[in-house]
């Protein structure tokens, strides 16, 4: 099997140990396949909402020999899914929206049972909100860069209630004051992304206000990036 890159390497170091996990969307399966190979995983299952995906797992599952240890389903996100006997689910590789949509049709992962590790390609910040909001407490995240695109790796718990993050936390969320470079470069980048939001809203004079707001976020989150880098 080939080594897992640098984002999938960061999902599984989040996985704990001994778990029965569920890889949702596994495509090639190596995620799911490295995890019960290297004995992270007792048991998995790997899940995919198409065929051709789903056949790509299988086949590197048998190639691995992990038949008797991973399962695969042919479903949408976590639906069918034995829920007592899963405590780890993985949702890498795609979109914030969607991994928000897999998890509100799965209501038994609002669990303190259930470990989530989930990698949004894209909406980190609505899924940190999402998760804030229904119950979950973003306790690690990991920045990785992949082919010049900055990703995080979202570890969180299910501690139950509902808090309001602010905008700052929904961008950066654990990243924040993490002295690591992709960490720093994730964070100039969330910057970048709020001086653009505002340049487009400053074409308009009944959006100055809006655009404000968006250049305030951008210089706090930069003030942030400056302070981790100073204190080296
Ligand atoms: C970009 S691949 C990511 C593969 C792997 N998880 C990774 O991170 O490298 C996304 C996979 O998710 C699957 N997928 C998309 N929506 C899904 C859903 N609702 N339930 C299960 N699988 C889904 C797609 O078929 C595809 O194989």
């Amino acid at each position: 099997m080939e080594k897992l890159d640098l984002r999938l390497a960061a999902a599984a170091e989040f996985v704990k140990e001994g778990t029965v996990a569920a890889d949702v969307g596994t495509d090639h399966g190596y995620l799911i396949c490295y995890l019960v190979n290297e004995g992270i995983c007792k048991h998995g299952f790997a899940t995919d909402i198409n065929i051709k995906p789903l056949e790509s797992a299988r086949n590197l599952i048998k190639e691995m020999d992990l038949e008797e240890e991973i399962e695969t389903v042919l479903t949408d996100g976590l639906v069918g899914l034995p829920e007592d006997e899963i405590d780890e689910v993985l949702i890498c590789g795609m979109g914030g929206e969607t991994i928000i949509g897999i998890l509100e049709k799965a209501k038994w992962v609002k669990s303190e049972r259930v470990h989530l590790v989930l990698q949004p390609m894209s909406r980190a910040d609505m899924l940190r909100r999402w998760l804030c909001e229904n119950g979950w407490d973003i306790d690690a995240e990991k920045a990785v860069e992949v082919e010049k695109h900055l990703y995080t790796v979202i570890s969180a718990d299910y501690i139950g209630g509902s808090e309001s993050p602010d905008d700052i936390f929904c961008l950066t969320g654990k990243l924040a004051g993490q002295d690591d470079d992709y960490a720093i470069k994730y964070l100039r980048w969330q910057a970048n992304i709020q001086r653009g939001i505002a340049f487009g809203l400053l074409r308009s004079e009944k959006e100055k206000e809006h655009a404000l707001v968006h250049i305030q976020l951008a210089d706090m989150i930069d003030e942030m990036a400056d302070e981790t880098e100073e204190d080296r």
